[in-house]
């Protein structure tokens, strides 16, 4: 055997495979440290791209491999088995092959392992190669038959099910697919079952399954799986094809969960809900997961991508389905706003560091990497810039081509763009650039008014990006509406179309100077510069018909405020809190809505502001500032906000929009109310909340105003039997620690008893919220960056994927002083120079490192 140092792979270097699949035979012997898997392949060579047979495989013990009945030649790498298309039969064969593999010592959580007593898989991207031989590429699809041996009752693998007795079952997908998709679960489960009747009129069995002790958490899940199998077929005309679906909910997961073919598996925090353990927030992202992996059947299962550079294809596509499926269930505004806040927290935080890439890399060495806010995100605004220039009649009929013309095909974004240029006879050349220009756009506009016409002149530039310095106009969909000065709209929403660096658009016969409502519904991913006095701001904030808009003026009035307060020490002004107050106490607006106005922008979101105009921020300054602002409302607001507590008490609890906007409302009020009144309201919530929400809200509203740590302590002694409850028990007290605090409340609960670093969602709960504490996570001392490495550094032998991604929180180090950056190098350069650092974490800092 030879060890192979990391490859860089590129898009450019794609090959077809010298064999496709045609049919798999697997046979599972499942033990804890000895499984055995019998692969029965057979394979037929590609006649356009002839050579040797290529198998992937790692970590591997092969007891036996042979072609047609008889023993072959082959080399072993540590990556692969080859034989020589010599040695090979001519035209198809079977190959067959027996591998031992350990499941209960494999800590990285990638290929088969062991989670709370049950077995799993996770194969996307490249964990196939884990379980077994196999030329693990999306490009090559084979027919799969699974045959599961265990101890354990019950036995799942993807398809429908075949055949069973004690102590075995067998599985038979149907459908094709690439070996990513393949899944298989064992444990001793129960389910929670429905069935959903297709539009064809076949019955789907449906089924959640859990560890005993979690069957009361799914009935929620199992709801949000129905509505989005009726919603795939009303909106997108998609069936589902095969006769069960089934959900399982793991404990320990990289991620958040899994599309495998009829058998996803979730990371049990985003399937698991109940009012008495979960919040509404919970319960929003259980019912968009659900519907983002139910998606992927038709979006990256029955359709999927040729390579993992075309991973947008399914994910962007996947992210913008799930998008507007929750927008139906839910509000389209209110949702709106919560993705363009992730959008800029993730993707253009991403897009302004060493990290930005192509939504569309052009190369990897670990392509785990790649699952990011800019490939998951950024691919879906695409999708709805592309649907908002074209129109949704003819975006609908391009889905529908799309869908007919490779079904049962791994394809790639131009597959995918040819579909919407033979529907609309466009060249969608110029907007495809989209996928191969990194960066966020700057856009900046000007306005002129002469004898009733409006002249709007926008210009557009993107800053370069690692490897990328010369960037050229995008295609930008600019969603625009204009209001007369009685606030009647005279021009409603209007897109237009801008392809140039600089562009003017004229609207005539105008009786009066209209306001310029801009960038509605945050119709493309741009950063908008636009100088905006303080009137034409209350004018827009007062009249807008566009909700997002609105939204955006007091977003940007709030920005202003606590950018003024920290680099100048100016107060806030009457215009703000007027405008604030005006909003909250407005009842036509939703609750939800009107709690994300009150919401103040993120210490992060101020630190990337303040860099981007180019003061260097100082993270102690942003801490005080923020508090400071806090401090301010609470007693400008101080009339209002027991009225607003009171008013938005939600009643029993039901997890949907109206109930979970009203308690967004009120939580969001608390937090304020808690600074004037020593925490009473909060206390006596605490002590009488019958639901999640309202719990964890009162705890953390005590928390962010410095007390609450006897209800912190009663909050551990009521739920230490639960795990996601801990899992927030854990990441809550960090999250709002001071900045001083933060890194030592940190490091003490990593002694804790409940501290588990082999448990990704334990380890996020404490250094995802150390990471999320900006002001903690840069205290002057630098102990938040080392504590991080350190553990980062003890976790990247067990887990890399998740190590790697955790690496990001250094991304915006090129941001801060001298001081905090030559303190955070030392930490990238120490986690570098360990000994036998993985591919994965290598790659990350490497990058960051720049
Ligand atoms: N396809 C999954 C989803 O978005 C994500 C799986 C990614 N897993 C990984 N190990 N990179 O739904
Ligand atoms: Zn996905």
């Amino acid at each position: 055997m030879t060890a192979l140092a990391p490859q860089t792979i590129f898009l450019k270097d794609y090959a077809e495979p010298h064999h496709w699949v045609d049919t798999v035979h697997l046979t599972f012997k499942l033990a804890p440290r000895a499984t055995r898997v019998m692969s029965k392949i057979v394979f037929k060579p590609n006649e356009a791209n002839t050579g040797d047979l290529i198998l992937n495989g790692e970590d591997l013990t092969l007891l036996s491999a042979r072609i047609n009945g008889a023993a072959i030649p082959h080399e072993q790498t540590d990556r692969h088995l080859i034989v020589k298309q010599a040695d090979l039969p001519d035209g198809p064969f079977t190959f067959e092959a027996e591998v031992e593999i350990s499941p209960e010592t494999n800590t990285a959580l990638e290929g088969l392992y062991m989670s709370s007593g049950m077995y799993c898989t996770q194969c996307e991207a490249e964990g196939f190669r884990k379980i077994t031989y196999y030329p693990d590429r999306p490009d090559v699809m084979g027919v799969f038959t699974v045959r599961v041996e265990s101890d354990l009752p019950v036995m799942l693998s993807n398809g429908n099910p075949q055949a069973s007795g004690e102590g075995w079952a067998e599985w038979h997908d149907p459908w094709p697919k690439p070996a990513y998709l393949f899944a298989l679960v064992s444990g001793d489960l129960l389910a929670h079952s429905g069935q959903f009747t297709t539009m064809s009129g076949k019955t789907v069995d449906l089924n959640i399954y859990v560890r005993k002790g979690d069957e009361d958490k799914c009935a929620f899940g199992l709801q949000a799986l129905i509505d989005s199998m009726r919603w795939d077929e009303q909106v997108y005309g998609r069936e589902y094809d095969l006769d069960i679906f089934n959900i399982v909910a793991v404990d320990d997961f990289n991620m958040g969960a899994m599309e495998n073919k009829g058998l996803n598996i979730f990371n049990s925090s985003c399937v698991l809900a109940s009012a008495e353990t979960s919040t509404d927030a919970t319960f929003e992202r259980v019912e968009g997961i659900i519907a983002h992996e139910y998606f992927h059947n038709w979006t990256g299962n029955r359709i999927t991508c040729r390579d993992w550079f075309q991973l947008c294809l399914k994910e962007g596509l996947t992210v913008y389905r799930d998008q507007m499926f929750s927008g139906d269930m839910r509000s389209h505004a209110v949702k709106r706003i919560e993705e363009v806040l992730q959008l800029r927290a993730r993707q253009f935080r991403e897009d302004n560091g060493p990290l930005a890439h192509n939504v569309r890399p052009e190369s990897f060495v670990e392509i785990n990497n790649f699952y990011t806010a800019t490939v998951y995100e950024k691919g879906a605004e695409i999708i709805g810039m592309l649907r908002r220039l074209i129109g949704d009649e003819a975006y609908y009929k391009g889905c529908n081509l799309y869908f007919e013309r490779h079904d049962g095909q791994a394809v790639t974004i131009e597959d995918w763009i040819k579909a919407f240029e033979d529907v609309t006879g466009r060249d969608l050349t110029h907007f495809q650039q989209w996928y191969s220009q990194a960066g966020t756009p700057r856009l900046s506009v000007t306005e002129s008014w002469a004898d009733g016409s409006l002249t709007l002149t926008f210009t557009q530039s993107t800053p370069p990006t690692p490897g990328q310095d010369d960037k050229r106009p995008q295609v930008l969909p600019i969603m625009i509406g204009l209001i007369a000065p009685d606030g009647s709209e005279v021009v409603p929403n209007t897109v237009l179309e801008m392809t140039e660096s600089t562009q003017s658009f004229t609207f005539d016969n105008l009786a009066e100077r209209p306001v310029t409502s801009i960038l509605r519904d945050f119709s493309a991913p741009v950063i908008l510069q636009r100088d905006i006095d303080a009137k034409t701001r209350a004018f827009l904030l007062a009249h807008d018909t566009d909700p997002f808009n609105v939204w955006e003026m007091g977003r940007m009035l709030a920005k202003d405020t606590l950018v003024a307060m920290i680099t100048e020490g100016t107060p806030p002004t009457t215009d703000y809190l007027d405008a604030l107050k005006t909003m909250l106490s407005d009842e036509t607006k939703d609750p939800a809505f009107r709690a994300l106005c009150l919401a103040l922008p993120s210490q992060d979101d101020i630190a990337q502001t303040l860099f981007d105009a180019g003061t260097t921020p100082d993270p102690m300054a942003i801490y005080e500032q923020r508090e400071e602002l806090r401090h301010i409302l609470a007693s400008f607001l101080q009339d209002i906000l027991p009225d607003l507590y009171d008013k938005n008490d939600a009643g029993a609890f039901k997890p949907d929009a109206e109930g979970s906007g009203k308690r967004a409302l009120r939580m969001a009020v608390l937090s304020l109310l808690t600074l004037n009144d020593q925490g009473k309201a909060a206390q006596k919530l605490f002590e009488t909340a019958d639901n999640m929400t309202e719990q964890a809200g009162a705890l953390m509203a005590l928390l962010s105003a410095g007390i609450g740590q006897e209800e912190l302590a009663s909050f551990y002694a009521q739920w230490f039997h639960d795990r996601l409850v801990m899992d927030k028990w854990f990441m809550m007290q960090i999250a709002v620690a001071a900045p001083l605090e933060a890194a030592h409340i940190a490091q003490n609960l990593t002694h804790h008893s409940d501290f588990d670093m082999k448990n990704p969602n334990r380890f996020r709960a404490v250094f995802g919220a150390l990471q999320g504490n900006h002001g903690g996570f840069h205290a002057p001392d630098g102990a938040a960056y080392k504590l991080l490495a350190d553990w980062l550094i003890k976790l990247d032998p067990l887990n890399p994927q998740t190590t790697a991604r955790m690496c990001g929180a250094f991304e915006t180090w090129k941001r801060y002083d001298a001081d905090r950056q030559s303190m955070i190098k030392d930490q990238l350069k120490r986690i570098l120079g360990t000994p036998n650092l993985s591919g994965d974490t290598t790659e990350m800092v490497t990058r960051i490192l720049g």
